[in-house]
């Protein structure tokens, strides 16, 4: 059964599988020779890290972070408070964090800032899906999925109050607003 809140699909699940598959491979040349700690960030990115991490082929290791950012469903405010840290350190290692959507950018400045001061020897972004036209702050993940027009999505991972992360697509939320 469709629900009638899951508008136009934006990305298919073949488009996703290929492009998940590009992001993998492109890892795996840019980190060859070191090792990767994935740092994702529960709990829509855990779709889109499941994914990419079988399609990289460097010793690697996974941790999850939990983050709440204070604001309204589809709006962060930049404000962001920790859930849940990570379990191991981040000192002289190679970081990526994993995140499923770029929106005004907050929540992940946030993030290179605190994750930042842990002392990696790099750290980098995978952001799945960006929307350029939402950004509030100077950043840019080194790997992006797909750029997206400024709609609410869900599906892959993506969430709305917690529903339809299961859609093997990402698709347009008809919102009331
Ligand atoms: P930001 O701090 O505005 O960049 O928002 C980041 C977080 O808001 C993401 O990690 C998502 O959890 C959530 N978010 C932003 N846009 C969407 C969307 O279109 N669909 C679902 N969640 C979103
Ligand atoms: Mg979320």
């Amino acid at each position: 059964m469709r629900d009638a809140a899951v508008g136009e699909i934006l990305v298919q699940p073949d488009e996703l599988a290929r492009r998940v598959r590009e992001l993998g491979r492109q890892i795996t040349r840019d980190y060859e020779g070191r090792d990767l700690l994935l740092v994702g960030v529960l709990k829509g990115a855990v779709f889109f890290l499941s994914d990419l991490m079988r399609h990289i082929d460097v010793p690697c290791e996974v941790d999850f972070m939990a983050v709440a950012s204070y604001g309204s469903s589809t709006d962060s405010s930049g404000v962001v408070r920790i859930l849940k840290d990570l379990d191991t350190t981040l000192e002289g290692r190679h970081v990526l964090i994993v995140e499923d959507i770029v929106d005004s950018g907050l929540t992940l400045q946030y993030l290179l800032r605190n994750l930042g001061v842990r002392n990696p020897a790099s750290m980098e972004v995978c952001a799945l899906l960006t929307k350029p036209a939402r950004l509030k702050v100077a950043l840019e993940p080194r790997y992006v999925g797909f750029e997206i027009p400024n709609r609410f999505v869900v599906g892959y991972g993506l969430d709305h109050v917690e529903r339809y992360r299961n859609l093997p697509y990402v698709a347009v939320l008809q919102t009331e607003e």
